[in-house]
C-alpha cells in the first residue's frame, strides 16, 4: 500500500516546525502540548524514548484540543500498533525496514520515514513513501546534500530532523523539497523538566512565524 499523501501532509504543513520531545513525565504532557499548540505548533511528535511515552501521548490525543500528536522514534510493528492503540495521529521513524512499512500497511495512522541517502529515498519510493524525514539532517550533510538531491529525485519532499535550529531552519525551509522541519529546539528535556510553559511557547511562536 501506498503513504496516504494527503493525510501524512495535514501534519507536515500544519505548521513549518514539528518540536520533537522527549517527555518523562506524563503529567506533564498535556500543559507542553497546550504551550505548543498555544505558540502556533499544532503537530508534535512525542518519542517512544522513555516508559511513559505510549501514556503522554494518550493525555494529548484526549485533552489537549488543536493538538495532532504523533509518536516518534517508532521501530518496529509492535511499537507501530501501540502508537495507534495510544491515540498517535501519526507516526515517526529514523528509517525504514520492510517490517515497518509492512506495519504501516496495517493502520489507517500514516507513517512518515526516515531516509538519509540516495538509495533510501529510491527505496521508500519504489514502497510508495515519497513524503519522508531526513535524519540526522545536520549529520548526514546539511541542507547543501538535502538540495543536492532534489533534482534526480524531485518526488520526495522532507522534514528535516537532527540538528535543526531557529537559526538553521530558515535554509532548509527554503528548499524545493522541503516541508517542514523537525527538532527539541522548542521543548527540550530541560524546559519540560522546570515546566517552562510560557518559554516554550514563546519558542512555539518564533518557529510558527518561520516560512516554508
Ligand atoms: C531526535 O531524534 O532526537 C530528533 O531528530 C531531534 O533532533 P534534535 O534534538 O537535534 O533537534
Amino acid at each position: 500500500m501506498s503513504q496516504d499523501i494527503a493525510r501524512i501532509e495535514q501534519v507536515m504543513c500544519a505548521a513549518p516546525v514539528i518540536p520533537v520531545l522527549i517527555v518523562e513525565d506524563p503529567k506533564k504532557a498535556v500543559p507542553m502540548a497546550e504551550a505548543l499548540v498555544r505558540g502556533g505548533l499544532p503537530a508534535i511528535e512525542i518519542t517512544l524514548r522513555t516508559a511513559h511515552a505510549l501514556e503522554a501521548i494518550n493525555a494529548v490525543n484526549e485533552h489537549v484540543e488543536g493538538a495532532i500528536v504523533g509518536a516518534g522514534t517508532v521501530l518496529n510493528h509492535k511499537l507501530y500498533d501501540a502508537a495507534v492503540s495510544a491515540g498517535a495521529r501519526f507516526i515517526v521513524s529514523p528509517g525504514a525496514t520492510e517490517t515497518l512499512l509492512d506495519a504501516a500497511d496495517d493502520h489507517a495512522v500514516p507513517l512518515l520515514p526516515g531516509a538519509a541517502t540516495a538509495s533510501e529515498v529510491m527505496r521508500l519510493l519504489e514502497r510508495g513513501y515519497s513524503r519522508l524525514k531526513f535524519f540526522p539532517a545536520e549529520q548526514a550533510g546539511g541542507a547543501a546534500y538535502l538540495k543536492s538531491l532534489s533534482s534526480p529525485l524531485a518526488g520526495a519532499k522532507f522534514c528535516p530532523t537532527g540538528g535543526v535550529s531557529l537559526d538553521r531552519a530558515p535554509t532548509y525551509l527554503g528548499l524545493p523539497n522541503v516541508l517542514c522541519v523537525g527538532g527539541s529546539w522548542i521543548a527540550d528535556a530541560k524546559a519540560i523538566a522546570e515546566e517552562d510553559w510560557s518559554g516554550i511557547e514563546e519558542r512555539a511562536r518564533a518557529a510558527a512565524a518561520l516560512t516554508a
